[in-house]
């Protein structure tokens, strides 16, 4: 089709097509076309184009989008998507399965479709899920640099903690002692070790720990990791006074293993404490068990507190970010 373009030479191409865009002159729905050393970036004002630039009008092909499910469905449905998997929360199975049509239709790379068929429950905070479409519930899945391969039905795992994950991943210096007391697969553990920390892990799950065991592998570090199978209560003994840093991911539940942590924790160490609470006291009942447990051995200082997500009406996904200084 006829449009309007800039036309630059090749070398300033790149640079050419960023100042458009920040002026939000860049056509969409037209390909920018390299011919002759000369680059044609479509534009959509042509009076709007600055003098400086050459303005010429030419044949352009027009784009083709990839084709998402929205565009199929007409309207934009939401999931999530875990490696080849796309996780949907549908109460309704007829929207569940036009989605999953849509999803497997559109120019997604997607091998497994899966409705969430019950809340994450029992100590190992699995989920039951409707299997749509695929016959693997196991993916591989990339954040951040590291690789994770995981069963959903048979370890506990959300894409939505990862910025969350990373966040704490950059606290760590490479020095460090970090101790993972609910593991799962590895997505605190595996960044942690490779930052260069020293790194032991544990979970009740052992299927987690055996996938964990794997993504160390496929990360290069199972040289800095110790992982293990089992009630982290039952190891603390092992490792007491050792941790420069404890990552606690086992919201709702974590109050009860704050005496375990104490134990690990080294004489200046920085507690990652995740908590559910009502939005109107998040972070109050977290620092009054850590105070609790910690205090008087240890000096308890709140460095940090953020809302990782929302996880309920009225309830935040939040964390504590604890320094604990032991006392003489
Ligand atoms: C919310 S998941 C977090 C997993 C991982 N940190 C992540 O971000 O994906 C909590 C994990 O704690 C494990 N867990 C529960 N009770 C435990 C215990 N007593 N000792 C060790 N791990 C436990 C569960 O099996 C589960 O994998």
């Amino acid at each position: 089709m006829d449009a309007y373009c800039v036309r630059v030479d090749r070398e300033r191409g790149e640079s050419t097509r960023q100042e458009l865009a920040d002026a939000d002159l860049v056509a969409e729905d037209v390909e920018i076309v390299v011919e002759d050393g000369s680059i044609f970036i479509p534009v959509v004002d042509p009076a709007a184009v600055p003098d400086d630039y050459e303005l010429v009008e030419r044949d352009l092909p027009e784009r083709v989008r990839p084709e998402m499910p929205s565009d199929i469905l007409g309207y934009e449905p939401s999931y999530e998507r875990l490696g080849d998997v796309v996780i949907l929360d549908e109460d309704n199975p007829d929207r569940a399965a036009e989605i999953a049509d849509a999803v497997v239709d559109s120019a997604l790379p997607v091998e497994t479709v899966l409705d969430r068929a019950s809340k994450i429950k029992g100590e190992t905070r699995v989920r039951d899920w409707n299997v749509l479409v695929g016959d693997s519930t196991e993916t591989v899945h990339r954040e951040y640099g590291c690789e994770f391969v995981l069963d959903l039905a048979e370890v506990y795992f959300s894409p939505r903690l990862a910025t969350e994950r990373h966040r704490v991943t950059e606290l760590i210096d490479p020095d460090e002692r970090v101790f993972d007391m609910f593991a799962g697969v590895g997505p605190f553990a595996i960044p942690a070790a490779v930052r260069g920390a020293t790194v032991v892990a544990t979970d009740i799950n052992e299927t987690a720990i055996e996938y964990l065991r794997e993504n160390a592998e496929r990360n290069g570090v199972t040289d800095q990791l110790t992982s293990i199978a089992g009630d982290v209560r039952e190891v603390t003994g092992d490792y007491e006074d050792w941790a420069d840093r404890i990552v606690m991911n086992l919201p709702h539940s974590a109050e009860e293993f704050l005496d375990a942590a104490i134990q690990i924790a080294g004489e200046d160490c920085l507690v990652h404490y995740y908590d559910i609470q009502h939005e109107d006291d998040p972070y109050g009942p977290g620092e009054r068990a850590i105070r609790e447990a910690a205090e008087p051995s240890y000096e308890v200082t709140i460095e940090n507190t953020r809302t990782v997500r929302s996880y309920a009406p009225h309830e935040f996904n939040v964390c504590l970010d604890v320094r604990l200084t032991r006392q003489d």
